[in-house]
């Protein structure tokens, strides 16, 4: 499946905002009214873990995302969230390793087993990789590609096309000090080598993979990398945050689909 061919998605990374649901519910019904014409796009939030059960309740069309999940089911894990718990609760989409999630010390091996149980539990991983510099030796290539070979591990050839990557440059993120924007060129060249990657791993079968884009993307350079960045959708973080600009990204992906 080509890019083109593959109804693009854009998804929303609340991290840990708004401080209330009070905040959270408004914020998503101003985006479930600015986007209720949207049809071709799919939309999917992923807001703190106490807010969603309340929010899947609010549309429809928005479906609800995590942005973690603990591998074991149940049991002595203080602390943890289960993927199990989530699919119960009704949603279907988890982001996995984030990068600051990683700066607090994950690593690509509890990633591997997180997105194990994620599939295990019927939920879509979105896989999050990404290099903190480019350096002019191009090591960031091989960075990225441990990430993805130490985290996609163990992964049948079944099981790949339920994962979507998320390729995220640590340097473009909105909370990045001293962050630089990253171009589509940059996406691109990136989202090529992720699919030879994945093509050498898994076969055929990884041309089904969707890959998105997040680096403090917005209304202004969405179109951009939708056209140009060789991905299939977007992860905005900040801009999620903004009915406006959320909705605003999403229009533009919903031309682009037409
Ligand atoms: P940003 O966040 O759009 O605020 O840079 C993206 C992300 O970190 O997922």
């Amino acid at each position: 499946m080509s890019e083109k061919t593959t109804k693009r998605l854009i998804v929303g990374n609340w991290k840990m905002n708004p401080s209330s649901f009070k905040e959270a519910e408004k914020l998503f019904i101003e985006i479930t009214k600015l986007i209720s014409h949207i049809k071709k796009t799919d939309i999917i939030v992923c807001p703190p873990f106490l807010y969603i059960e309340k929010l899947k309740k609010l549309s429809r069309k928005i479906q609800l995302g995590a942005q973690d999940s603990f591998w074991e089911n149940g049991g002595a894990y203080t602390g943890e969230v289960s993927s199990e718990m989530l699919y119960n609760t009704g949603i279907k989409y988890v982001i996995l390793g984030h990068s600051e999630r990683r700066q607090m010390g994950e690593n690509n091996n509890f990633i591997n087993k997180k997105i194990k149980g994620a599939l295990a539990s019927g939920l879509i991983p979105i896989l999050c990789v990404g290099e903190s510099e480019r350096d002019l030796e191009h090591n960031y290539f091989n960075f990225v590609k441990t990430q993805l070979l130490e985290c996609l591990n163990g992964i049948s050839k079944n099981s790949i096309s339920k994962v979507i990557i998320a390729y995220e440059p640590i340097w473009a993120i909105s909370s990045t000090k001293d962050r630089k924007d990253a171009k589509p060129e940059d996406c691109k060249e990136m989202t090529i080598f992720i699919r030879k990657i994945l093509s050498d791993k898994f076969g055929s079968e990884s041309s089904r993979v969707k890959i998105i884009y997040g680096g403090s993307v917005n209304d202004k350079d969405a179109e951009l990398f939708l056209k140009d960045g060789g991905i299939n959708g977007l992860l905005p973080g900040k801009a999620s945050l903004d009915p406006k600009k959320f909705s605003k990204i999403i229009e533009i992906c919903e031309t682009l689909n037409k």
